[in-house]
């Protein structure tokens, strides 16, 4: 058996990972350690075999539960626990700071000290920056690390420790950059879950500025596929861009959903933009196409209707979320917003 830890599992991308582990890699078990924030959700781990995966809560900044957390004969551990909202590090960053530096370094000490043999940390495309519209520009591997909000840029700081650690003290490290994620899990407070969950319930859907930023979209079993050929073939020190070249704009994204689930364009409501929002991501994933072997499986069109399925098909999941903390961050981010009489551009 070939023994992991991964962090941040009871996340959205983090228990994708954990699914599809115990799915298609039979040999390995799996130690999931998460502090369980807002966005960490055991609903997320419901029916995961409890055999070849245990779960542990803790926080990845706490030195001492993470040193005793990771296991004897620990081949791998995978870094997915993050602050991960962009809003929200725009209302706040120190916790982004905290958890997504501080955090990452305690891991990497952790993994010197256990012996650990790889260090994967799951980074982003948005340590990158912003490409301008229609210029025919990509992320590449060489792009320059260009982070426009607090959330990028406490990414961006994690991959430097993750370098510093392997420059200093010769960590294996290997790093993923990808693209924006969807799929079931998804916690509402992003783009896709928030407007199929608006939209399910009659609801605005808050589109910011012109609504013509572009994402580059990816299936999350996609990404996930990715991480774990970055971890068996990716060479020391590399960093690997993961995208399904599948660019959108925002509004494109959000009249699918209302026609997926036959609601009126007419919800779609036009809000003041996101402070310093970056225009446009789209990602070259070459070097992964050629030195991991990945392609994506999952087309844009099945990948979207599976993923608007699986929250019809869960409401209960989104209703546990929209009932608790999630109403005070809604009126804090969009009351305003949406009482404003905007003019719809479109
Ligand atoms: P998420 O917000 O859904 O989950 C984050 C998880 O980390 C939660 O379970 C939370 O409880 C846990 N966590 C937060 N702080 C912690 C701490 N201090 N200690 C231990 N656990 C903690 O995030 P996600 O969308 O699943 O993203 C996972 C990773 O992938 C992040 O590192 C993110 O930067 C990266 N990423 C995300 C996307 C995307 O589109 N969502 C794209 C590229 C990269
Ligand atoms: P998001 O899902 O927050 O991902 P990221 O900012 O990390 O790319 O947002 C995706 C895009 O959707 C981004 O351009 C911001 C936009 N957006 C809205 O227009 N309205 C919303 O309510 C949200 C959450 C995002």
């Amino acid at each position: 058996m070939t023994t992991i830890f991964i962090t941040g599992g009871a996340g959205f991308i983090a228990s994708a990972f954990v699914r599809l582990l115990l799915a298609e890699q039979p040999d390995v078990r799996i130690v999931n350690y998460d502090a369980l924030t807002y966005a960490g959700n055991l609903e997320n781990l419901t029916g995961v075999d409890e055999v070849r995966h245990v779960f542990v809560k803790g926080d990845i900044c706490d030195r001492t539960s993470v040193t005793s957390a990771v296991p004897e004969n620990c081949e791998a551990i995978f870094n997915f626990a993050a602050e991960s909202h962009v809003d929200r590090s725009i209302l706040s960053a120190d916790e982004f700071l905290r958890t997504n530096v501080i955090g990452t370094q305690v891991l990497l000490d952790a993994a010197r000290a256990k012996g650990v043999r790889r260090f994967v940390q799951i980074s982003t495309d948005e340590v990158m920056g912003s490409l301008p519209d229609n210029s025919g520009l990509f992320f590449s591997e060489d792009s320059p690390l260009r982070p426009n909000s607090p959330y990028a840029a406490s990414k961006a700081a994690a991959e430097f420790v993750v370098r510093a650690a392997r420059e200093t003290h010769g960590v294996d490290a290997v790093i993923t950059r990808c693209g924006n994620n969807y799929g079931p899990r998804q916690f509402p407070e992003k783009l896709i879950p928030l407007m199929i969950a608006n939209a399910m319930n009659d609801q605005p859907l808050p589109v910011y500025g012109d609504g013509r930023n572009v994402r580059d979209w990816i299936h999350v079993d996609d990404h996930c596929r990715a991480i774990w050929l970055a971890y068996e073939k990716g060479a020391p020190g590399e960093a690997y861009n993961i995208g399904a070249r599948n660019e959108r704009e925002n509004i494109d994204v959000v009249r699918s959903i209302l026609n997926a689930l036959g609601k009126p364009e007419s919800l779609i409501k036009y809000v003041e933009d996101r402070l310093g929002h970056d225009r446009r991501y789209a990602i070259d994933p070459s070097k992964a196409e050629t030195e991991l072997g990945w392609t994506p499986r999952i087309t844009w069109e099945a990948g979207l209707a599976s993923t608007i399925d699986w929250y019809r098909e869960n409401q209960t999941w989104v209703e546990h979320i929209r009932s608790g903390d999630y109403r005070a961050y809604y009126d804090r981010m969009y009351g305003a917003r949406l009482n404003a009489s905007g003019s719809n551009p479109a």
